[in-house]
Parts: structure tokens; sequence; C-alpha cells
């Protein structure tokens, strides 16, 4: 799955720890557009699996570090795409090589996208304004009473 050049500008954040990490969910899912069996296929799979799991978490981290108090419901949105993961992981099997890539393409191109340019941009701003001693940007979710 290519994404254009001129598109990274809009979903990196300029923190590189993270930024890397997303280059290589896309990376990881444009192997699902090239020729390959169903073993490869669900090595693959399994591969970006992993890194998405590893993704997440490190993001988890990184949100508890800086007092992100949007942290709960960034951590439900995780949770939501690791079930679709493991739902893929466990179906690909019996789907053809043409369908497996396809639902990857959809999860990593849609929904992935879709969290990295909302949920995550919102905590990257976060972090950055903290990081840099300021204010949380006003697009920062309340912060709850007592915490
Ligand atoms: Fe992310
Ligand atoms: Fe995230």
């Amino acid at each position: 799955m290519d994404i254009a050049a001129n598109h990274w500008s809009i979903i990196e954040f300029d923190v590189p720890r993270i930024d890397l990490q997303h280059r290589r969910i896309f990376e990881l899912a444009a192997a699902f557009d090239e020729g390959s069996d169903q073993i490869r296929m669900m090595k693959s799979l399994a591969i970006l699996c992993d890194h998405v799991k590893t993704h997440f978490r490190e993001e988890e981290e990184m949100m508890a570090a800086c007092g992100f108090p949007g942290l709960d419901a960034h951590r439900r949105q995780h949770v939501e795409c690791r079930r679709m993961l493991v739902d893929l992981l466990s179906r690909a099997m019996d789907m053809s090589l043409d369908e497996t890539a396809d639902e990857t393409r959809r999860l990593i191109g849609g929904w992935i996208h879709d969290h990295i340019l909302t949920a995550d941009r919102e905590y990257a701003a976060y972090m950055k304004s903290m990081r840099a001693g300021g204010e949380p940007p006003a697009s920062a979710p309340a912060r709850r009473a007592g915490t």
C-alpha cells in the first residue's frame, strides 16, 4: 500500500519514534500488494499484527508518560483494532490470497490511517505541547477532576 509522497506530511507529526513506526505499518502493508503465497501471506500478516501491537503499546506508554487525558478513549480504539487484526489473522487461513490482501489493505488504509489522522494527531499535539512546557492544545480532551 503506497502512501503518496505528499501525503506523509499530513500523517507525520514530527515525533520520530511514532512517525517511523507508522511508516513501518504502511511498508509492511505494502507487501500485500505484491504476489505471494499462503505461507508468505500468513507470515506477513503475523509480522504486521506484531508490529501494530508493539506500536500501540508504545503509544500508550508515551501517552501515560505525558499525562494525556484521552488515554482511556485512545486505548479503547487500540483494543478495537487489535480485535479486528486477531479476527483477520484467524480467518485468513480459509480466505483466498486476494481476500486477505483486500481486507488487510482496507484495515490499514482505512481504520489505521484514519486513526493516525485523528486520534494519534490529537495526542501527538498534546505531547509536543507539554514537552515544550506549554499549555495543552485547545483540541485536547478535557482533563478530569483529580487527574
Ligand atoms: Fe499510531
Ligand atoms: Fe494510536
